[in-house]
C-alpha cells in the first residue's frame, strides 16, 4: 500500500496488529524478538512510553554535542593522516556518542568489534548467504554483552545517570510491575543503540546533497532552512523501505478485500514520493515551507503519533544529528569530493551511492558564528 490515505489505514489499531506480522529473519537480525516493535495496544503504549522519556530536548541536545565532539576529534585524526570521511568512518563516532549517552560502557578495547556488530544489525539484515548468518550472529553477540550490562545495573556494579537510557531500561516495569528479563531489555537498548549508528546512512545522504544539489545548499546550518533541507533528504532519499502489519480481521477498502490474518506491506519511501507530493523527483527543500503537516503524508520513520502509533520515537535524535553533520560539512570541514560513483544502489539495503560517498578532508575551519546553535528542530 503506498500514500496518506493507505497509511493511515496502516495504522488504525482496529484492523491491523503488529504481533507476529514481521518475518522471523528480520526479527533476527535487524529488530530483535520481544522488542517494542512487535508489541500492541497497552503493551505497546506501555514500552514506547519509556522510549519517548528518553527523546527530551535537553537528551537529544545532549546526544547531539557528543556526535559533534566525536566527530571533529576524529576528523583531526584524519586529517593528520589524510584519511577520507567515509560510511563507515562514521560509524565509531556515531557509536562512541551513543554509548556515552546511554552510559553503556564501552572500552576502547572492545570499541570496533561492537561496532561492527551494531552495523552488521542493519547493514546485513537484508543480506543472503553469509551476510545475513553474519548479522544474526551479530544480534545474539550484541544481546548478550547488553544483557549482561543491564544485570550488572541491576546489582549496582554499574550505576548509570537517572536520565540515561541504561538506567531508564534497566529500571523499566511492564504491565504487570515485572522488570523486563534482560534479554528484552537487551533488545530494548540496541533499538537505541542500533538506530543511532545507523544515522550515519541519513549523515552520507546529506553529504551527497551538498554535494548534487549546490543549489540547495542552506545559508546557515541552523534555523528554519537547514531543518528543510534535512528533512527533504528524509523525503528524498530512499531509507527503511517498507513496514509490515497483520490484519486483525477481514475487512474490504477501496474495493479491495483483506482477508483476516493476511501480511500488509506499507511503502514508505513511495508514499514520500508520489503524490500529493508535487514534482516528488526533484529536490526542493522549500516545498517544507507550506507542506501540510499530516501524520501520514511524509513518513520516512512510520507515521500517526509517536506515543500511541509505531512511529519512530527517534526521530528527533536523528534530525538532530543530521544538523549536526549539515552544520560540520558546511561550516567547519573544508572538503573536496573525489571523482566516484554517485548513483544510489538500491539494490542494497540501505540504500547508499555505490561509492559509500567519501570526501577528502583538506582541513578543519575555526568555529565562527554559529556558537549558539541549537540542535533542534
Ligand atoms: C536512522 C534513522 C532512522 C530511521 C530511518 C528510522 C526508521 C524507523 C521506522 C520506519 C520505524 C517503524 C515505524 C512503524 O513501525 O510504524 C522506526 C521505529 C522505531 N525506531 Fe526508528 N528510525 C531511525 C532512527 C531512530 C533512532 C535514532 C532511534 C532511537 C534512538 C530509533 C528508535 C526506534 C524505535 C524504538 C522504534 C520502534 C517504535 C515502535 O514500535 O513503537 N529510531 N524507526
Amino acid at each position: 500500500m503506498r500514500g496518506p490515505e493507505a497509511a493511515e489505514l496502516f495504522y488504525d489499531e482496529s484492523r491491523f496488529k503488529r504481533r507476529g506480522a514481521m518475518p522471523e529473519p528480520v526479527r533476527a537480525t535487524l529488530l530483535g524478538k520481544g522488542g517494542v516493535q512487535g508489541l500492541d495496544d497497552e503493551a505497546h503504549r506501555l514500552r514506547k512510553a519509556m522510549f519517548m522519556s528518553l527523546m527530551s530536548d535537553e537528551r537529544v541536545e545532549k546526544l547531539a554535542r557528543l556526535v559533534e565532539r566525536e566527530w571533529l576529534k576524529a576528523i583531526s585524526s584524519w586529517a593528520s593522516e589524510e584519511e577520507v570521511m567515509r560510511y563507515h568512518a562514521i560509524q565509531p563516532i556515531l557509536m562512541r556518542a551513543v554509548c556515552k549517552w546511554a552510559a553503556v560502557p564501552l572500552s576502547s578495547a572492545e570499541e570496533v568489534k561492537r561496532t561492527r556488530d551494531v552495523v552488521a544489525l542493519f547493514d546485513q539484515a537484508a543480506a543472503l548467504g553469509l551476510g545475513h548468518l553474519k548479522a544474526r550472529i551479530a544480534r545474539r553477540r550484541s544481546e548478550r554483552w547488553l544483557a549482561a550490562v543491564i544485570e550488572e545495573t541491576r546489582t549496582g556494579r554499574i550505576c548509570p545517570a537517572n536520565e540515561s537510557a541504561l538506567a531508564v531500561v534497566a529500571g523499566h516495569r511492564d504491565a504487570s510491575g515485572e522488570l523486563l528479563p534482560p534479554r528484552i531489555a537487551a533488545v530494548e537498548l540496541l533499538n537505541v543503540l542500533r538506530p543511532t549508528v545507523a544515522v550515519s546512512v541519513y549523515i552520507v545522504f546529506v553529504a551527497h546533497a551538498l554535494h548534487r544539489f549546490p543549489e540547495n545548499v542552506p545559508e546557515s546550518a541552523n534555523g528554519d532552512c537547514a531543518v528543510r533541507f534535512v528533512q527533504e533528504v528524509r523525503r528524498f532519499y530512499p531509507f527503511f523501505p517498507a513496514l509490515i502489519a497483520r490484519t486483525r480481521r477481514a475487512f474490504r477498502w477501496k474495493g479491495v478485500a483483506f482477508p483476516k490474518g493476511r501480511q500488509v506491506l506499507l511503502d514508505l519511501h513511495g508514499t514520500n514520493c508520489s503524490e500529493p507530493w508535487s514534482d516528488p523527483e526533484e529536490f526542493r527543500p522549500e516545498r517544507f515551507i507550506d507542506a501540510p503537516r499530516d501524520l501520514f503524508m511524509f513518513i520516512p520513520q512510520g507515521g500517526g503519533d509517536h506515543h500511541r502509533h509505531h512511529r519512530c520515537p527517534g526521530e528527533p535524535i536523528t534530525l538532530a544529528l543530521m544538523k549536526v553533520a549539515l552544520r560540520l560539512l558546511t561550516s567547519r570541514i573544508a572538503y573536496h569530493v573525489p571523482p566516484q560513483n554517485l548513483r544510489i544502489d538500491r539494490t542494497r539495503l540501505p540504500a547508499l551511492p555505490m561509492s559509500q560517498f567519501h570526501v577528502s578532508i583538506d582541513r578543519l575551519l575555526p568555529d565562527g558564528a554559529n556558537d549558539d546553535a541549537t540542535w533542534q528542530s
